[in-house]
Parts: C-alpha cells; structure tokens; sequence
C-alpha cells in the first residue's frame, strides 16, 4: 500500500507535467489560441487540410507551420532554373507560376494603404488575425493544390519576394531563396525577350536598368531583414558555373537531403514527380536545357553607349552585390567540367533543343502575347 502511494505520489506529478508539455505543444504549433484580453471565448477552427498523391495515395496534410520554400527575385534571373532544379529533387515540388499569389498580398496591402479602408475593415470584425487568415488560406490552396503532393512544397512567384516579411508572418516557418543577376544581363533578358513587367519601359535600357535597381534593392532589404537562417542570396551566375556546390549549399540550407537529380533537372520535364513545365511561361524553352553557360554573357554589345558609361549612377546596386559596373562582361569565373560539358551540348545541335520545345508544345517568344507580370508596383 505504501509502495502503491509513493509510486503514485511520483506518477503523478510526471503525468501532469506531460500533459502541461502536450498542451505548451499543441500551442506552439497554433493549434489552440492563447488567451487575450478581450478576444472571443469561443473561436471558429478549420478542418485539417490534406491532398491525396495519385502516385503514392499518401495523404499530404497542409497547414501554415510547415516549412515552405519560397524562390524570389527580379524576373529574368534564374528563378525558373532555380525551381526546375528543386522540382527534380524527389522530395520538393514547386511547379509554375501561379501568378495570383503576388496579387492577393498586393491587393492586401492596397486595402492597408487607406486609412478609412483599414478602420472599416476593423469595425467589420475583420482584424489583422482574420486577415492573415484568410490569405494565408488562399495562398496554401494554391499552392498545395496547383502541383502534385510533395514533403516540400515550394513557389516561385518572382516579386513575392517584395512582401518577403509579411509572407513570413504567414508562414513562420517558410525559407526564401532570393535570384541575384547581374543587372545588365536580366534587362537584356527582359526587353529582348519583351517580358511585360508593370512600370519597365521595354523601349528603354536606361530605364529598366533603373526600375531592376529599385526593385532588386526593396528585395534585398527585405531579405536582410528577414535574416539569413530565412533568406539565402543565390548569385545566378554561380549557380550555373558551379551547380553542385551551390545546390549542397542551398538543399542544406532548406534541410532537404542531398539528390543527384537536382544537377540533371532535365532529365525531369513533365515527368511524375518531376518538373512540369507550362506552355505559356517564357523561361520554359530554356530550362528544358541542361545547366549551361549560353545566358551569361549575351548581354555584352548590346547595351548603349551612354547608359554603360552611367552604369554605376543608374544601378548602383551592381557594386552592392558585387558585380564590377565597369567590366564589360565582368569575369564571373570558371566553370564546373559539368558546366562546359552541358554548354558544348546545347551550342553542338540548336535544332534538337528546338524539336524538344516543339514535342513539348512550349510556345515560341516571338509569338507569344504580351503579358504583364503580376504585382509590380513601385512601392509595394
Ligand atoms: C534520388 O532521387 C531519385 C528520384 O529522382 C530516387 O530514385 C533516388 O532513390 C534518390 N536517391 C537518394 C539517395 O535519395
């Protein structure tokens, strides 16, 4: 009987501190709200979310503590390698564009600018928590629902990288990959590939050179203001010239395991489980190739006189992340055997990168629509 009551006497101060540690769990994984001061007793709960993998028949729950991976940066800097590379990995899908995430955080933060807007909104019980809510809900539909189910869901929608503090409130646990460019290269992309992105005068590289600055610096600031354990700068040209250092580099930083198929995306183009491609993106043409040097340079000659001259003045953002304004191209350094491999590849037969573009009904630039990418206003 003693026995019996001194065990007991301990068991139970140990139970009642396991379920005090379930319920402290339970908390901080935002399942069950804290008390407020003057919240609402009672509170509405979403039913769990989870899609089923018609590969696996595994069902994928979603909720805002997982750990998304968001790819960001300026368009026409490598963020549609970037995916494709993570979309070859087993264990990672990211998929194309969905195009409405930027607009609903642009949209929000629109709502936010007015003041009379914001108070009624306040008054209509549509707090910043309901808010958050709500966008956060419609973003993880998105994104867990335009792709097949994957342990790692990713997107890249280039300028969401911009409200890259706010997505963060979001989804605590997401981690950004931030595309760096040089400048000169991404606005030749730009205008000779006529990519519409909202405020960019395609006419003018004076201008977009300005309007890339701008844009590539709210990132920046942004990314440095999230931190590095959140945010990790990947210098394009790096990644091309040495894409298995850079991809150990990057699959570490997002805790996902090392896979030999992120250095042969390739292989993967619209295969299960692989890199599905859309028909309408304008980089789709170019990652249907193995990593390789042909975009490095192309923009050397084309850019005028008098705007290369100015080019610190414009873009002064080049020196900031490290590329020499003066160089003509600047030396971004050697290639990975790899690298020099794949390039004598692709520049050996155009025609069997064009037949493969052709099979997979990708649409050719010339004859593609103007389109305006989401989401880009000045001060967003
Ligand atoms: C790497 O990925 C492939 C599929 O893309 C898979 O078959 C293989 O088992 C993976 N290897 C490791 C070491 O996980």
């Amino acid at each position: 009987m003693s026995l019996l009551s001194s065990r007991g006497g301990r068991r139970g101060p140990i139970l009642c501190f396991l379920a005090l540690l379930f319920v402290f769990g339970l908390y901080q994984l935002g399942l069950i709200c804290g008390p407020s001061k003057d919240g609402p007793t009672s509170m509405m709960i979403a039913k769990e979310k989870y899609v089923v993998s018609s590969l696996d028949h595994k069902k994928y729950s979603y909720d805002r503590t997982m750990p998304l991976i968001f790819i960001g940066g300026v368009p026409r800097s490598g963020t549609t390698l970037m995916r494709a590379m993570l979309d070859a990995h087993p264990d990672v899908r990211c998929g194309q564009e969905t195009r409405v995430i930027p607009r609903i955080l642009q949209m929000r933060s629109h709502w936010l600018k007015s003041e009379r807007e914001s108070v009624r909104l306040v008054e209509a019980g549509i707090s910043k928590e309901v808010m958050d809510s709500a966008i956060a809900a419609f973003c993880l539909e998105v994104i867990a629902r335009h792709g097949e189910p994957a342990p790692r869901l990713c997107n890249k929608d280039p300028l969401t990288l911009k409200m890259g503090s706010y997505v963060l409130e979001l989804f605590p646990n997401a981690k950004f990959l931030f595309m760096v460019r040089d400048g000169r290269a991404t606005v030749h992309s730009i205008i000779s590939r006529k990519v519409t992105i909202t405020g960019f005068d395609l006419t003018s590289y004076r201008q977009c050179l300005t309007k890339w600055n701008h844009a590539i610096s709210v990132m920046h600031s942004q990314c440095k203001e999230v931190g590095s354990d959140k945010c990790l700068m990947v210098p394009y040209e790096q990644l091309v010239l040495h894409p298995r250092e850079w991809m150990k580099k990057i699959l570490s930083f997002l805790d996902v395991p090392w896979n030999e198929s992120v250095l042969h995306h390739e292989e993967f183009i619209n295969k299960p489980g692989g890199v599905p491609l859309s028909k309408v993106e304008r980089s789709s043409d170019q990652v249907i190739k193995p990593v390789n040097l042909e975009a490095l340079t192309k923009w050397v000659g084309h850019i005028p006189d008098d705007v290369v001259r100015d080019m610190p003045d414009i873009a002064p953002m080049l020196s900031v992340l490290g590329y020499d304004p003066y160089s003509n191209p600047p030396v971004y350094g050697a290639p990975d055997s790899l690298v020099s491999d794949n390039t004598r590849r692709v520049l050996a037969d155009g025609e069997i990168w064009a037949a493969k573009a052709r099979q997979l009904s990708l649409q050719r630039v010339a004859s593609m629509p103007n389109e305006e990418d989401p989401s880009d206003s000045p001060n967003a």
